[in-house]
């Protein structure tokens, strides 16, 4: 049975047929009724279901001045309360926004759902409003009460928010708040959960590139021994065999085009060359230019120059590490921690190298179907007029190409405004916590039209750990409250203050 919230009134020229007030009823038990609530009310055209926008509480006695000020003059209010009942003349008021008529199917099985129409005729005043059933409201929000990922509580209320995993992963999405906002905290949300599904539901492989180290926590945890793999990039190396000359040019955008037509050369003998058998490092390479007596000097010179400050990156060898190939589980995952790492450039070439890699591996059906999870995306897929950025375009082609292949990016950022568009745009759903800037606001809203001028000022409000989640895995936005981790990290625990105490413990 639906439980009876309140009954729809005329008020301030509503209902319209986008909107309908009710008076929220009274009880001696606190009131359900919450902003951001799920209702319904049995319109002329059938089951409406609507979401409340605002609650008011009106008094009459206290619309007037003068009999406040009698109010507050009397030396002992309790004796004017006891005269005049005042809280009786409190009523509550909520304004609920309509977001559909649902029709259900006709073998009488109630909660499931036919179809949602738009409404075309206001709700009428008398009609009772209820609270929806969890049943039916999964079914609307197109949630997965048995299966989905549960990532908290709708807002404001009890109700469970499990996210049907296809929805989410099938198109790309994004996770973005200011800093502190709680980006990574939900990130760790996700990752338990698709760690912990059961092996038979199929769960991708996951890759998170770790900008500030703050998930290899998650290999210290013993129930997901065995499934979680950090890798520390000071170990990294890229197969210089399996670039080709463009490809240095990539990474050293200084390498002219007369100067990759000759390199190709080179490649190509030192590819021919019987006793190298493929493999070779850049070394090799120098040393092939240096013993060619033809060709331009000048143009060798520079060549040579080019790849000797390549290969002070240090991250180029004769072998690739770790082996993409063999690096991806299903049910796992590998985390990139580029803690250790200052050189954005540095950092840059490693992403483009791993996102190229698993791509063209994904795209041949080499490795399971992943989710790359970016951290500090921005840093990685900037918007053309910030600046430049070596792993764009590859972060753009899996944006664009990737959902074929079932290859699923997750990009989390604090600055939605210097992220590519191309790649926002091809987020799907997307995961906004407190965002407070402005342009930020603006240009998510420019990339996205479900997001509204209503949205965003909600969006300014959210408090730590609230979220909304919109886009293809809901059917309609809602507001989340974040679950907390079932596996803390210890970097919780540490404070400044932890911090300097233990520094003075060591250094004393
Ligand atoms: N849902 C939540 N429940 C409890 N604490 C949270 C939640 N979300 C974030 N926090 C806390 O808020 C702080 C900032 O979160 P964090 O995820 O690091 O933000 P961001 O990655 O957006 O910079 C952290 O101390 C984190 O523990
Ligand atoms: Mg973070």
């Amino acid at each position: 049975m639906s439980i009876k919230v309140g009954t729809v009134f005329n008020f301030s020229q509503l209902p319209d047929v986008s909107k309908f007030p009710f008076v929220i009823n009274k009880s001696n038990k606190r009131s359900p009724v919450r902003k951001g609530l799920f209702v319904h009310t049995h319109s002329e055209e059938g089951y409406l279901i609507g979401v409340i926008e605002r609650i008011l509480l009106l008094n009459e006695y206290f619309s007037d001045a003068l009999t406040i000020k009698a109010y507050n003059n009397n030396n002992n209010p309790n004796i004017l309360r006891g005269l005049f009942p005042t809280e009786e003349f409190e009523s509550a008021i909520a304004i609920v926004n309509c977001l559909g008529i649902i029709e259900f199917e006709e073998d009488g099985k109630e909660k499931n759902i036919k179809k949602i129409k738009r409404m075309s005729y206001p709700a009428t005043p008398g009609a009772g409003v209820f609270l929806i059933e969890e049943e039916i409201l999964n079914r609307f929000l197109g949630l997965d009460p048995l299966h989905g990922l549960h990532i908290g509580k709708i807002k404001g209320s009890t109700h469970e928010v499990k996210i049907n995993m296809d929805r989410l992963l099938n198109k790309h999405f994004a996770i973005l708040s200011i800093s502190g906002g709680g980006k990574s905290y939900l990130t760790s949300i996700l990752i338990e959960e698709l760690l912990s599904r059961e092996e038979e539901l199929g769960t991708p492989s996951i890759i998170l590139i770790d900008v500030h180290g703050e998930y290899s926590y998650l290999e210290q945890i013993q129930a997901l021994q065995g499934k979680v793999h950090v890798q520390n990039t000071s170990y990294f190396q890229i197969a210089v065999p399996k670039l080709n000359a463009w490809g240095f040019k990539k990474y050293q955008d200084q390498i002219s085009n007369v100067q990759v037509r000759e390199l190709s050369k080179y490649l190509e003998n030192i590819r021919k060359d019987k006793e190298l058998k493929g493999t070779f490092s850049i070394s090799h390479i120098i040393e092939q230019i240096e013993n060619d007596p033809g060709g331009n000097k000048n143009t060798k010179q520079a060549l040579i120059g080019w790849l000797e400050e390549l290969n002070r990156l240090n991250l180029f060898g004769t072998q690739e590490n770790p082996n993409m190939k063999e690096l991806l589980k299903q049910g796992e995952i590998t985390i990139f921690s580029f803690q250790q790492e200052i050189n954005l450039r540095k950092k840059q070439i490693m992403l483009d190298y791993i996102c190229n890699r698993l791509f063209y591996l994904r795209r041949v059906d080499k490795i399971p179907p992943f989710l790359l999870i970016i951290e500090e995306a921005h840093q990685f897929c900037p918007e053309a007029a910030e600046s430049k950025a070596i792993s764009k375009s590859i972060i753009e082609t899996i944006a664009r190409e990737g959902r074929k292949f079932m290859a699923c990016l997750c990009l989390i950022s604090q600055r939605p405004k210097k992220l590519s568009t191309t790649v926002l745009s091809q987020c799907n759903s997307k995961m906004i916590l407190n965002i407070k800037n402005p342009h930020d606001l603006k240009h998510l809203m420019d990339s996205s039209e479900a997001i509204t001028r209503e949205h965003a000022n909600l969006i300014s409000s959210l408090g730590v750990g609230e979220v909304l989640l919109m886009g293809n895995a809901v059917n309609h936005p809602i507001f989340i409250e974040v679950r907390e981790r079932k596996y803390p990290s210890s970097l919780e625990s540490i404070s400044l203050s932890i911090t300097c105490a233990k520094w003075t413990r060591m250094n004393n």
